[in-house]
Protein backbone atom coordinates (compact mmCIF):
# COMPACT_ATOMS: atom_id res chain seq x y z
CA UNK A 1 0.00 0.00 0.00
CA UNK A 2 1.36 3.21 -0.85
CA UNK A 3 1.43 6.04 1.76
CA UNK A 4 -0.68 8.93 0.15
CA UNK A 5 0.10 11.72 2.15
CA UNK A 6 4.00 11.33 1.21
CA UNK A 7 3.24 10.60 -2.38
CA UNK A 8 1.03 13.95 -2.72
CA UNK A 9 3.17 16.12 -0.41
CA UNK A 10 6.64 14.98 -2.84
CA UNK A 11 4.59 15.58 -5.98
CA UNK A 12 3.24 19.31 -5.24
CA UNK A 13 6.74 20.22 -3.96
CA UNK A 14 8.64 19.12 -7.40
CA UNK A 15 5.76 20.56 -9.43
CA UNK A 16 5.00 23.91 -8.49
CA UNK A 17 5.96 26.03 -11.49
CA UNK A 18 3.86 23.36 -13.73
CA UNK A 19 0.87 24.54 -11.00
CA UNK A 20 1.82 27.87 -11.17
CA UNK A 21 1.46 27.47 -15.23
CA UNK A 22 -2.17 25.88 -15.19
CA UNK A 23 -3.30 29.97 -14.01
CA UNK A 24 -1.25 31.32 -16.80
CA UNK A 25 -1.73 28.70 -19.73
CA UNK A 26 -5.61 28.41 -19.78
CA UNK A 27 -7.62 31.32 -19.99
CA UNK A 28 -10.63 29.17 -18.14
CA UNK A 29 -9.20 25.67 -17.28
CA UNK A 30 -10.40 23.85 -13.72
CA UNK A 31 -7.85 25.52 -11.78
CA UNK A 32 -8.66 29.00 -12.87
CA UNK A 33 -12.25 28.24 -12.86
CA UNK A 34 -12.44 27.27 -9.15
CA UNK A 35 -10.54 30.01 -7.77
CA UNK A 36 -12.79 32.65 -10.00
CA UNK A 37 -16.34 31.16 -8.53
CA UNK A 38 -14.65 31.40 -4.89
CA UNK A 39 -13.10 34.56 -5.40
CA UNK A 40 -16.61 35.51 -6.59
CA UNK A 41 -18.43 34.40 -3.32
CA UNK A 42 -15.25 35.71 -0.94
CA UNK A 43 -16.35 39.56 -2.75
CA UNK A 44 -20.02 38.80 -1.82
CA UNK A 45 -19.56 37.77 1.32
CA UNK A 46 -17.17 40.20 2.48
CA UNK A 47 -19.62 42.95 0.95
CA UNK A 48 -22.36 41.50 2.82
CA UNK A 49 -20.31 41.55 6.28
CA UNK A 50 -19.81 45.22 5.19
CA UNK A 51 -23.34 46.20 4.99
CA UNK A 52 -23.91 44.55 7.58
CA UNK A 53 -21.26 46.27 9.52
CA UNK A 54 -19.04 43.45 10.76
CA UNK A 55 -16.28 44.10 8.59
CA UNK A 56 -13.23 44.01 10.76
CA UNK A 57 -11.27 41.36 10.35
CA UNK A 58 -13.20 38.85 8.10
CA UNK A 59 -10.60 36.22 8.44
CA UNK A 60 -9.98 33.95 5.44
CA UNK A 61 -8.24 30.52 5.64
CA UNK A 62 -7.41 28.52 2.14
CA UNK A 63 -6.43 25.36 3.38
CA UNK A 64 -4.06 23.14 0.60
CA UNK A 65 -3.62 27.05 -0.88
CA UNK A 66 -0.98 25.77 -3.96
CA UNK A 67 0.53 28.25 -5.51
CA UNK A 68 -1.51 31.26 -3.77
CA UNK A 69 -3.88 32.63 -6.07
CA UNK A 70 -6.63 32.46 -4.17
CA UNK A 71 -5.19 33.73 -1.70
CA UNK A 72 -3.83 36.50 -3.00
CA UNK A 73 -7.02 37.54 -4.69
CA UNK A 74 -8.58 37.45 -1.38
CA UNK A 75 -5.54 39.50 0.73
CA UNK A 76 -6.42 42.15 -2.06
CA UNK A 77 -10.03 42.20 -1.27
CA UNK A 78 -8.97 43.06 2.59
CA UNK A 79 -9.16 39.56 4.02
CA UNK A 80 -6.78 38.59 6.89
CA UNK A 81 -5.67 35.15 5.06
CA UNK A 82 -4.52 32.08 6.84
CA UNK A 83 -3.09 30.15 3.73
CA UNK A 84 -1.74 26.99 4.91
CA UNK A 85 0.15 23.63 2.36
CA UNK A 86 1.65 20.27 3.62
CA UNK A 87 4.38 21.18 0.25
CA UNK A 88 7.33 23.51 1.44
CA UNK A 89 7.63 24.74 -2.45
CA UNK A 90 3.93 25.95 -2.59
CA UNK A 91 4.37 27.57 1.13
CA UNK A 92 7.14 29.93 -0.74
CA UNK A 93 5.28 30.17 -3.76
CA UNK A 94 2.32 31.30 -1.88
CA UNK A 95 4.15 33.65 0.14
CA UNK A 96 6.21 35.53 -3.01
CA UNK A 97 2.46 35.36 -4.52
CA UNK A 98 1.37 37.74 -1.80
CA UNK A 99 1.46 41.20 -2.67
CA UNK A 100 3.90 43.37 -0.20
CA UNK A 101 1.17 45.92 0.83
CA UNK A 102 -1.11 42.80 1.92
CA UNK A 103 1.41 40.70 3.78
CA UNK A 104 1.33 41.87 7.43
CA UNK A 105 -2.48 40.73 7.06
CA UNK A 106 -1.15 36.80 5.57
CA UNK A 107 -0.06 33.99 7.59
CA UNK A 108 1.25 31.42 5.28
CA UNK A 109 2.58 28.28 6.99
CA UNK A 110 3.43 24.77 6.08
CA UNK A 111 1.30 22.40 7.68
CA UNK A 112 -1.74 19.66 7.06
CA UNK A 113 -5.31 18.90 8.94
CA UNK A 114 -3.32 17.88 11.91
CA UNK A 115 -2.36 21.25 12.48
CA UNK A 116 -6.10 22.58 11.81
CA UNK A 117 -6.03 22.20 15.83
CA UNK A 118 -3.75 25.18 16.40
CA UNK A 119 -6.54 27.87 15.16
CA UNK A 120 -9.25 28.64 17.33
CA UNK A 121 -12.97 27.48 17.57
CA UNK A 122 -15.73 29.78 15.28
CA UNK A 123 -12.83 32.17 14.26
CA UNK A 124 -13.06 31.77 10.60
CA UNK A 125 -15.63 33.53 7.90
CA UNK A 126 -14.65 31.91 5.30
CA UNK A 127 -12.84 28.20 5.35
CA UNK A 128 -11.91 27.25 1.40
CA UNK A 129 -10.19 23.75 -0.02
CA UNK A 130 -9.95 23.39 -3.80
CA UNK A 131 -8.29 20.69 -5.40
CA UNK A 132 -7.56 19.21 -1.78
CA UNK A 133 -9.83 16.93 -0.49
CA UNK A 134 -9.28 14.07 -3.26
CA UNK A 135 -5.89 13.95 -1.57
CA UNK A 136 -6.51 12.83 1.95
CA UNK A 137 -7.30 9.02 3.28
CA UNK A 138 -11.19 9.16 3.95
CA UNK A 139 -10.18 9.55 8.19
CA UNK A 140 -8.43 12.54 7.24
CA UNK A 141 -11.65 13.56 5.65
CA UNK A 142 -13.72 13.26 8.56
CA UNK A 143 -11.71 14.80 10.65
CA UNK A 144 -10.65 17.82 8.38
CA UNK A 145 -14.46 18.26 8.47
CA UNK A 146 -14.58 18.26 11.69
CA UNK A 147 -12.41 20.97 11.78
CA UNK A 148 -14.30 23.08 8.93
CA UNK A 149 -17.54 22.81 11.68
CA UNK A 150 -15.16 23.55 14.56
CA UNK A 151 -13.38 26.93 12.87
CA UNK A 152 -16.17 28.65 11.31
CA UNK A 153 -17.82 31.39 12.44
CA UNK A 154 -21.64 31.97 13.34
CA UNK A 155 -21.98 32.82 9.64
CA UNK A 156 -19.64 31.43 8.30
CA UNK A 157 -19.18 29.37 4.83
CA UNK A 158 -16.94 27.01 3.45
CA UNK A 159 -16.32 26.42 -0.24
CA UNK A 160 -14.85 22.82 -0.64
CA UNK A 161 -14.49 21.23 -4.10
CA UNK A 162 -14.56 17.64 -5.05
CA UNK A 163 -13.81 15.49 -7.82
CA UNK A 164 -17.37 14.64 -8.76
CA UNK A 165 -17.54 11.00 -8.89
CA UNK A 166 -21.14 10.80 -11.00
CA UNK A 167 -19.33 11.93 -13.86
CA UNK A 168 -18.37 8.44 -14.15
CA UNK A 169 -22.18 7.77 -15.70
CA UNK A 170 -21.60 10.07 -18.26
CA UNK A 171 -18.24 9.36 -19.28
CA UNK A 172 -18.04 5.92 -20.33
CA UNK A 173 -14.36 5.55 -20.25
CA UNK A 174 -11.56 3.60 -17.50
CA UNK A 175 -13.95 5.20 -14.54
CA UNK A 176 -16.82 4.05 -15.62
CA UNK A 177 -15.27 0.49 -15.60
CA UNK A 178 -14.32 0.83 -12.78
CA UNK A 179 -17.34 1.40 -10.94
CA UNK A 180 -18.65 -1.73 -12.42
CA UNK A 181 -15.66 -3.73 -11.17
CA UNK A 182 -16.28 -2.69 -7.96
CA UNK A 183 -19.82 -3.06 -8.12
CA UNK A 184 -21.04 0.45 -7.84
CA UNK A 185 -22.31 1.09 -10.89
CA UNK A 186 -26.13 0.79 -10.33
CA UNK A 187 -26.01 2.77 -7.11
CA UNK A 188 -23.92 5.30 -8.82
CA UNK A 189 -26.31 5.48 -11.30
CA UNK A 190 -29.41 5.82 -9.44
CA UNK A 191 -27.73 8.64 -7.55
CA UNK A 192 -27.51 10.13 -10.96
CA UNK A 193 -30.84 10.06 -12.28
CA UNK A 194 -32.06 11.06 -8.66
CA UNK A 195 -30.06 14.00 -8.90
CA UNK A 196 -31.10 14.98 -12.38
CA UNK A 197 -34.66 14.86 -11.45
CA UNK A 198 -33.63 17.62 -8.48
CA UNK A 199 -32.23 19.28 -10.62
CA UNK A 200 -34.98 19.02 -13.04
CA UNK A 201 -37.55 20.15 -9.51
CA UNK A 202 -35.13 23.11 -8.72
CA UNK A 203 -35.13 20.86 -5.22
CA UNK A 204 -31.48 19.65 -5.68
CA UNK A 205 -29.72 21.63 -2.00
CA UNK A 206 -32.88 20.77 -0.42
CA UNK A 207 -33.20 17.39 -1.30
CA UNK A 208 -29.20 16.78 -0.69
CA UNK A 209 -29.94 17.73 3.03
CA UNK A 210 -32.51 15.64 3.65
CA UNK A 211 -31.49 12.33 5.50
CA UNK A 212 -34.20 10.30 3.36
CA UNK A 213 -33.50 11.68 0.03
CA UNK A 214 -30.26 10.46 0.03
CA UNK A 215 -30.13 7.49 2.05
CA UNK A 216 -30.46 4.93 -0.74
CA UNK A 217 -26.71 6.72 -1.96
CA UNK A 218 -24.56 5.71 1.01
CA UNK A 219 -21.91 3.52 1.70
CA UNK A 220 -19.62 3.24 -1.12
CA UNK A 221 -16.88 1.70 -1.63
CA UNK A 222 -13.75 3.69 -3.41
CA UNK A 223 -11.50 1.72 -5.30
CA UNK A 224 -7.65 1.73 -4.02
CA UNK A 225 -6.27 3.63 -7.26
CA UNK A 226 -7.76 5.55 -10.14
CA UNK A 227 -6.47 6.15 -13.73
CA UNK A 228 -4.63 9.52 -13.85
CA UNK A 229 -6.20 12.35 -15.97
CA UNK A 230 -3.86 15.01 -15.97
CA UNK A 231 -0.08 15.40 -14.78
CA UNK A 232 -0.44 14.44 -11.27
CA UNK A 233 1.34 11.08 -10.27
CA UNK A 234 -0.59 10.44 -7.16
CA UNK A 235 -2.32 6.98 -6.85
CA UNK A 236 -5.72 7.58 -5.74
CA UNK A 237 -7.40 11.15 -6.14
CA UNK A 238 -11.17 10.08 -4.52
CA UNK A 239 -13.49 10.89 -6.21
CA UNK A 240 -17.32 11.74 -3.84
CA UNK A 241 -20.96 11.80 -5.28
CA UNK A 242 -23.10 14.54 -3.98
CA UNK A 243 -25.52 11.98 -1.70
CA UNK A 244 -21.70 10.80 0.01
CA UNK A 245 -20.72 14.12 0.64
CA UNK A 246 -23.63 15.61 1.92
CA UNK A 247 -24.20 12.86 4.36
CA UNK A 248 -20.53 13.34 5.40
CA UNK A 249 -21.33 17.05 5.82
CA UNK A 250 -24.85 16.03 8.01
CA UNK A 251 -22.97 13.98 10.65
CA UNK A 252 -20.50 16.60 11.29
CA UNK A 253 -23.43 19.20 11.93
CA UNK A 254 -22.76 21.01 8.57
CA UNK A 255 -25.11 21.73 5.67
CA UNK A 256 -25.27 22.70 2.13
CA UNK A 257 -26.04 26.33 0.91
CA UNK A 258 -24.87 25.87 -2.55
CA UNK A 259 -23.40 24.12 -5.27
CA UNK A 260 -21.37 24.99 -8.32
CA UNK A 261 -20.66 22.80 -11.26
CA UNK A 262 -16.52 23.31 -12.02
CA UNK A 263 -15.59 22.50 -15.74
CA UNK A 264 -18.72 20.88 -18.12
CA UNK A 265 -17.55 18.67 -20.77
CA UNK A 266 -20.24 19.05 -23.54
CA UNK A 267 -18.96 15.65 -24.81
CA UNK A 268 -17.53 12.54 -23.27
CA UNK A 269 -13.73 13.24 -22.61
CA UNK A 270 -12.15 10.24 -24.81
CA UNK A 271 -14.17 12.27 -28.13
CA UNK A 272 -12.62 15.41 -27.35
CA UNK A 273 -9.25 16.78 -29.54
CA UNK A 274 -6.94 18.20 -26.74
CA UNK A 275 -5.65 20.37 -28.92
CA UNK A 276 -8.72 21.91 -30.66
CA UNK A 277 -11.26 21.77 -28.14
CA UNK A 278 -9.88 23.15 -24.86
CA UNK A 279 -10.60 26.70 -25.88
CA UNK A 280 -14.25 25.88 -26.92
CA UNK A 281 -14.66 24.35 -23.64
CA UNK A 282 -13.03 27.36 -21.71
CA UNK A 283 -15.37 29.27 -23.21
CA UNK A 284 -18.84 27.64 -22.42
CA UNK A 285 -17.54 27.29 -19.26
CA UNK A 286 -17.42 30.93 -18.83
CA UNK A 287 -20.42 31.19 -20.34
CA UNK A 288 -21.96 28.82 -18.20
CA UNK A 289 -20.51 30.81 -15.15
CA UNK A 290 -21.65 34.02 -16.66
CA UNK A 291 -25.36 32.79 -16.70
CA UNK A 292 -24.97 32.17 -12.90
CA UNK A 293 -26.98 29.04 -11.62
CA UNK A 294 -24.76 25.86 -13.00
CA UNK A 295 -27.04 23.25 -10.96
CA UNK A 296 -27.98 21.45 -14.53
CA UNK A 297 -24.65 21.40 -15.37
CA UNK A 298 -22.72 19.13 -11.98
CA UNK A 299 -23.41 15.64 -13.34
CA UNK A 300 -21.69 16.64 -16.85
CA UNK A 301 -18.83 18.45 -15.11
CA UNK A 302 -15.85 16.89 -13.93
CA UNK A 303 -15.73 18.39 -10.35
CA UNK A 304 -17.61 20.41 -7.97
CA UNK A 305 -17.75 23.37 -5.46
CA UNK A 306 -19.92 22.94 -2.58
CA UNK A 307 -20.99 26.00 -0.11
CA UNK A 308 -21.44 24.92 3.27
CA UNK A 309 -22.67 26.62 6.69
CA UNK A 310 -23.07 25.29 9.99
CA UNK A 311 -26.55 23.72 11.30
C1 LIG B 1 -4.35 20.52 -6.66
S1 LIG B 1 -3.51 21.59 -5.65
C2 LIG B 1 -4.71 22.88 -5.47
C3 LIG B 1 -4.13 24.17 -5.10
C4 LIG B 1 -5.12 25.34 -5.02
N1 LIG B 1 -6.01 25.17 -3.89
C5 LIG B 1 -5.91 25.48 -6.30
O1 LIG B 1 -7.14 25.44 -6.29
O2 LIG B 1 -5.29 25.60 -7.34
C6 LIG B 1 -3.63 20.75 -4.07
C7 LIG B 1 -2.80 21.38 -2.98
O3 LIG B 1 -3.16 20.76 -1.74
C8 LIG B 1 -1.98 20.49 -1.00
N2 LIG B 1 -2.25 19.35 -0.11
C9 LIG B 1 -2.50 18.07 -0.45
N3 LIG B 1 -2.69 17.32 0.65
C10 LIG B 1 -2.61 18.16 1.71
C11 LIG B 1 -2.74 17.99 3.10
N4 LIG B 1 -2.98 16.79 3.65
N5 LIG B 1 -2.59 19.07 3.91
C12 LIG B 1 -2.34 20.31 3.37
N6 LIG B 1 -2.20 20.52 2.05
C13 LIG B 1 -2.34 19.47 1.22
C14 LIG B 1 -0.94 20.17 -2.08
O4 LIG B 1 0.38 20.31 -1.62
C15 LIG B 1 -1.32 21.16 -3.17
O5 LIG B 1 -0.63 22.36 -3.07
Amino acid sequence: MFDKKKETKDYFNNNTEFWSSLFKDSIYGTTTQRVRIVANKLRNQIDQSKSDKLEQNFKHLDFGCGTGELASISANMGSNVVAIDIAPAMVDATISSIKQEFINNTKVFQGDVSDLDKIEDSSVDAFSALGLIEYLTLDELETFLHHVQRLLSKNGRAYIGSRNRLFNIFTENEFTDIEKIIGEYDKLFEEYLAISIWINENTLIQSLNDKTKIKPFLNWKYPDTLPKTSAVSVSQRIQYSLCDMSSRLMNKGLKLSDINAVRFHPTKPSLLQKTSDVDLIDKINMIIDEHGITKWAIPHSSSYILEISKE
